[in-house]
Order: C-alpha cells, then structure tokens, then sequence
C-alpha cells in the first residue's frame, strides 16, 4: 500500500513539473496581438531563410526574413497570392561591429548581429479570415509581447505599396 502511495506521489509530481515546463517549448500559448489576433508560431526560429536586410537609421538593424514550409514552396515555385497557411517571419537583431573579426581582417570592416531588437514581426496568410487586408494578418512582439494596436494599424498601409507582389516587399534570395 505503501509504495503505491509512493508511486502516485512520484507520478503526480512528476506530471507538475511536465506541465510547468510547457509554456516554454515554443510561445504557442503567448498572447495574441492586437486587431488580427496572431501569436507567435511556434518554432518560427527553426524555418527557412527567404532572404536577409539592413535598415538604417533609426531602425539600424540587421534581418532575416524566414518563411514557414507552405511559404517557401510558394517562394520557390514563384506562386502568387500566397496561398493560405504561409507565414514570414521577420527578425531583427542590432548591427553592431565586432572587433574580434576586425583583428582577423587587420582593419574595420565588420558588422555582425547584436541583441534582438525592432520586435519579431509576423504575417498570416488566411485569406478568408483577413479579407479586408489583402488576406494576410499581421503581427509585432517586442520581448515575446504583442505591441500595441497603434502599431498595429501601421502595417497594411504601408505594405500595400506591394500589392502587386501580394503585398510582400522580400524578393527570394536564391
Ligand atoms: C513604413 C513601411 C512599413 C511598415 C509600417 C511596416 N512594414 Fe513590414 N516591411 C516593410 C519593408 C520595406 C520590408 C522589407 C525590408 C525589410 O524587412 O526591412 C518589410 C518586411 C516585412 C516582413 C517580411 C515580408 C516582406 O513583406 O518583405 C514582415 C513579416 C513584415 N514586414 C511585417 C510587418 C508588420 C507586422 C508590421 C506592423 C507591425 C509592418 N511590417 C510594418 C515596410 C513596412
């Protein structure tokens, strides 16, 4: 009787301590943004690259834009709308020089990737669900939290100067 209680004990804790690691493998439970109600993907981290970017200015950053398995097969197959499902990602990291590189080269001439930093930011393609924006939803998290609506009004308005690319600026990198 004894060790059955024991066993249990072991079991129930065991349990406790799997569903307290969860909400960590991947922010599939995370809050929703604003307005299109988009969280994060999982393992978005672990998708393919469609092409890489340097913004200046303010920005001043470097970044890589990652597709999901349905986006890139449209990307490589040039298929336009995207079809729904796809989604791209799109990180950012500080461009910052590294002096470790700068002796390797005997002169200053590198930039690498600092911290993250300008948000992740997402787009959902559902064409249904996201009619009124072209069919694709959109999506800002700074620190793994959604970014205001504010933010979130910006985004369609400016990526409709693509329309004709579906609404998508990034070229495939081949
Ligand atoms: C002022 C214009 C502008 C605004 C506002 C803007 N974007 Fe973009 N976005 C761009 C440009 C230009 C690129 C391509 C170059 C780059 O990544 O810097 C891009 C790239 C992207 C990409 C990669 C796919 C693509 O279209 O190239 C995603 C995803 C994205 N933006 C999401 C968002 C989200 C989400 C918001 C709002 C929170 C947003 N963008 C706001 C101009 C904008």
């Amino acid at each position: 009787m004894r060790r059955i209680a024991l066993l249990l004990v072991a079991v129930v804790t065991l349990a406790g301590v799997v569903v307290s690691m969860a909400p960590s493998s991947g922010h599939a439970d995370g809050e929703a943004a604003p307005i299109f109600g988009v969280k994060i993907p999982p393992r978005y981290r672990d998708w393919r690259l469609i092409s890489v970017a340097h913004e200046e200015g303010n920005l001043n950053d470097l970044r890589a834009i990652l597709g999901n398995d349905v986006a890139i097969k449209a990307y490589r197959e040039g298929k336009r709308p995207f079809p729904d499902g796809a989604i791209i990602a799109r990180l950012a990291w500080s461009y910052v020089p590294s002096e470790e590189n700068n002796k390797a080269f005997g002169r200053p001439q590198s930039f690498v990737a600092g911290p993250p930093t300008n948000g992740v930011q997402f787009m959902v393609k559902d064409s249904r669900k996201y009619a009124s924006t072209g069919g694709w939803g959109f999506a800002q998290f700074n620190d793994g939290k959604p970014a205001d609506e504010a933010v979130h009004n910006t985004c369609f308005s400016c990526h409709e100067r693509v329309k004709d690319r579906d609404f998508v600026f990034t070229h495939y990198a081949p």
